[in-house]
């Protein structure tokens, strides 16, 4: 499973990016605006900044909703770096654009998916990836890792080659259910990934071999 961290800031990228084990970004508004990325300019430059740390893809979003306007926003973002998928809404002109750019082979992460059927009709529509949100649907007291599942098996009946982007992952046991269920790819806070590596027996057996090397050294 590819490993994708859901942040704008700089300086989490870079250290996810120096464990050795991120694969992409993913951005959204939210995200940009909480960095206080502000002016069209400045967004451009920072998803530049970004693909300059990263070695992988990095999911940048259309503010447009109608289709001419995301094309339009979208054949720029593309056009900033080759790293860059473009990042589209599960709306009705979303699909005419996942269509649009998948036709040209431009690379896409298809948004705010929050059902099995949303998550079809993307893959029909050519999307490099489908982004379920986990997070919010376990929010609103739904099971958002049995939408990973139900999307799991239907993008396996019939061989899509849209990647399963599990998103708005909170912590690392979604991260392992993920992993367990088969999505593609999950993106999460940095914590979600480096929260994997922490178990208190890993702590005291290392305390534990050390002690006993000093003893037998002294
Ligand atoms: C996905 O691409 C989104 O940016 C993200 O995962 C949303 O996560 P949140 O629900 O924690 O805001």
């Amino acid at each position: 499973m590819k490993f994708f961290i859901d942040t704008a800031n700089l300086d989490q990228i870079k250290e996810a990016q120096a464990l050795g084990v991120l694969d992409g970004v993913t951005t959204n508004p939210s995200l940009m605006a909480k960095e206080g990325i502000k002016g069209e300019k400045a967004v451009l430059n920072h998803y530049k900044a970004i693909c300059e740390i990263v070695d992988g893809d990095v999911s940048a979003e259309v503010i447009a909703t109608d289709f001419e306007g995301m094309v339009k926003e979208g054949e720029a973002l593309a056009e900033l770096h080759p790293q860059i998928v473009v990042k589209i809404p599960m709306i009705k002109d979303g699909i005419k654009a996942l269509k649009h750019f998948s036709d040209k082979g431009i690379k896409t992460n298809c948004t705010l998916v929050f059902s099995a059927g949303q998550a079809l009709l993307a893959a029909k529509a050519g999307a490099t990836y489908v982004s379920p949100f986990i997070g919010r649907l376990d929010d609103i007291s739904t099971d958002g890792l049995q939408l990973i599942e139900q999307i799991r098996l239907i993008y396996d009946n019939y061989a899509f080659e849209t990647q399963i982007l599990a998103a708005s992952v909170r912590h690392t046991m979604h991260v392992v259910e993920c992993a367990s269920i088969g999505a593609d790819v999950m993106t999460g806070p940095l914590s979600s990934i480096t929260g994997l590596l922490k178990h208190p027996l890993t702590d005291n057996g290392l305390a534990q071999f050390l002690a006993d090397h000093a003893k037998s050294n002294a």
